[in-house]
């Protein structure tokens, strides 16, 4: 802990408190999936509150810094439904009650934040009725990319396939098939294009989307 993190910790007791019970949940998370042998590799100062469920045979990777907040109507799902499946966090990524489905890959890239929103990378079924059973996901499945430091609204749908460029933000109750450019806000059903951003130089450098994951991470199970 460094000196001015104390500080801020002094001013402000109660918000300490629960950032560390947050990380200290972060680390329950930790031990919990090393347990039942889940392919999930967890960066540095990993923060959870509320429910967080981890199901499938993929690979799920979170960077450092990364934010995790469930509640019981909303909790966060990172599922995976292939072993090849892979879901990458970058650095200071924020769930928000955010679900996923992941057969293939998807990417959020560093500092985004995502609102109890769906991302999925596949239909899960086939639009044609006798390819269409119930239990298995034959669906079409394209990877999913969300770029830095974007924000994904409440209610809103990422769909296959799609690639969201850099600080774009995806309004409430999007559905988004296309692709979004960068620095754009998108809206409606099928979501469209309805403000362009216009950006201030960051405060802050950013890395590349989605960096490959750090060398302190291990992977600690799944199938061998
Ligand atoms: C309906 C669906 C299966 C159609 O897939 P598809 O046939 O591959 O459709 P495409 O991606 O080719 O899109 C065709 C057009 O419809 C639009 N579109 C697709 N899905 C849409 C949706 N859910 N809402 C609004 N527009 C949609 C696309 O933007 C595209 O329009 P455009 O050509 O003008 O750009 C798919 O888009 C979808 O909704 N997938 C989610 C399935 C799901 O919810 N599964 C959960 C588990 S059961």
């Amino acid at each position: 802990m460094n000196v001015s993190t104390l500080f801020k910790a002094i001013r402000n007791p109660l918000a300490a408190l629960i950032v560390l019970r947050m990380l200290l949940t972060g680390q329950y998370y930790r031990f919990l999936f090393r347990l039942r042998r889940q392919r999930v590799l967890i960066g540095k100062n990993f923060r959870v509150r509320g429910p967080f469920d981890v199901q499938g045979p993929g690979l799920v990777i979170f960077g450092d810094d990364c934010t995790v907040i469930g509640s019981r109507l909303c909790p966060v799902t990172p599922f995976t439904h292939s072993a090849s499946a892979v879901l990458v966090f970058g650095n200071r990524v924020v769930l928000n009650g955010t679900r996923f489905g992941c057969q293939q890959r998807i990417d959020v890239g560093e500092g985004s934040l995502l609102a109890d929103a769906r991302i999925m990378d596949t239909d899960f079924h086939d639009l044609a009725p006798q390819n269409r059973p119930r239990w298995s996901t034959t669906g079409t499945a394209r990877p999913v990319s969300i770029g830095p430091n974007v924000w994904v609204c409440a209610g809103s749908m990422v769909l296959k396939g799609v690639s969201i460029g850099a600080n774009s933000v995806v309004g409430a109750g999007t559905v988004v098939s296309r692709d979004v450019p960068a620095d754009a806000v998108v809206a409606g059903n099928p979501g469209r294009i309805v403000k362009r951003l216009a950006l201030r130089p960051p405060k802050r450098r950013t890395r590349a989307v989605c960096p490959a994951p750090t060398e302190h991470l291990t992977e600690v199970g799944g199938p061998s």
